[in-house]
């Protein structure tokens, strides 16, 4: 009589555990299939196709980040640690993207840069894009950059801002020249 009961109390328990372990199991397909949505970086140069006349891919280009693999020897071009900073990310197709691009403070590409989508704010940022701001600076501007090379001044992110990132008003101008062209 023990035994039976025994026999259908440890049944019950497997079979509640069975019950379980499949809703966790769909719980975690949910949110699998909401939360990871991967967007995939691009390159400056699918930026520069509608960000040229606004000024903005022009000015980036001059700054220091669109220069920074080339501040790298040869051989840290090869040293992740140093990569990690001082380049963007990689292409879908496994392309290293050299320097501090767009998609290193904006967000990979892929999935806002049609056009469609890149004129709805709204629209964007649901598709990956980033408005960055003072932390999006300091996963790099950070003590971890190797003593030799780290600025000695505190980050100043209004003030680093306009003078390492691209023009901003530019856009504004940029309309303007072409509405009287
Ligand atoms: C097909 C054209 C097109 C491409 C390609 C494109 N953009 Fe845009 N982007 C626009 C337009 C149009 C706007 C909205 C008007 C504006 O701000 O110039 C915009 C706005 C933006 C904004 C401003 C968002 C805001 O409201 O603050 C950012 C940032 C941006 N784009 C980044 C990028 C980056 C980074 C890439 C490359 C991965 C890219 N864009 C590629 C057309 C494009
Ligand atoms: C992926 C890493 C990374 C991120 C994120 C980043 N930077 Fe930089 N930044 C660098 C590197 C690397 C250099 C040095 C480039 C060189 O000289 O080769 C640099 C240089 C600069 C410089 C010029 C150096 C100086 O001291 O005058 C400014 C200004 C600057 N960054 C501002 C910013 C701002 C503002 C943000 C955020 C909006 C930002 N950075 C985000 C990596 C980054
Ligand atoms: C945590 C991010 C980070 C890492 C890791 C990093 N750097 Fe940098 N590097 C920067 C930033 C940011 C600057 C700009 C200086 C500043 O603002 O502190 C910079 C500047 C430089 C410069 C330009 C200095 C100048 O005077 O123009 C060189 C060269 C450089 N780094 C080489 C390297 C090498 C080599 C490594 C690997 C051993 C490395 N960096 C690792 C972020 C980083
Ligand atoms: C080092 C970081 C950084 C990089 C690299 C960068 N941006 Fe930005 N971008 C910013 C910041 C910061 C703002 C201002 C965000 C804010 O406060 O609205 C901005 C604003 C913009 C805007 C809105 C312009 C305006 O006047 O409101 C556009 C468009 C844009 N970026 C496009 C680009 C494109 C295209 C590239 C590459 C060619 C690029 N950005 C590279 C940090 C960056």
């Amino acid at each position: 009589m023990f035994k039976r009961t025994l026999i259908a109390v440890s049944l019950l328990c497997f079979l509640f555990t069975l019950a379980g372990a499949s809703l966790a199991q769909e719980a975690a397909k949910e949110t699998k299939k909401t939360d990871v949505v991967k967007h995939e970086y691009v390159g400056a140069n699918k930026c520069k196709i509608c960000h040229k006349k606004d000024g903005i891919h022009p000015s980036w280009s001059e700054t220091l980040h669109a220069k920074a693999w080339e501040s790298l020897k040869p051989e840290n071009q090869k040293n992740k640690e140093c990569v990690a900073c001082h380049s963007t990310g990689t292409t879908a197709e496994g392309e290293i993207l050299e320097g501090v691009q767009c998609e290193v403070c904006h967000g990979p590409g892929s999935d806002y840069k049609k056009k469609s989508i890149m004129e709805d704010r709204e629209l964007a940022i649901a598709n990956g894009l980033l408005i960055p701001d003072e932390k999006t600076c300091l996963k790099c501007h950070n003590e971890k950059v190797p003593e030799e090379f780290r600025s000695k001044e505190k980050f100043d992110f209004e003030k680093m801002k306009t003078k390492g990132v691209h023009a901003m008003a530019a856009k504004e101008e940029a309309k303007e020249t072409t509405k009287t062209e």
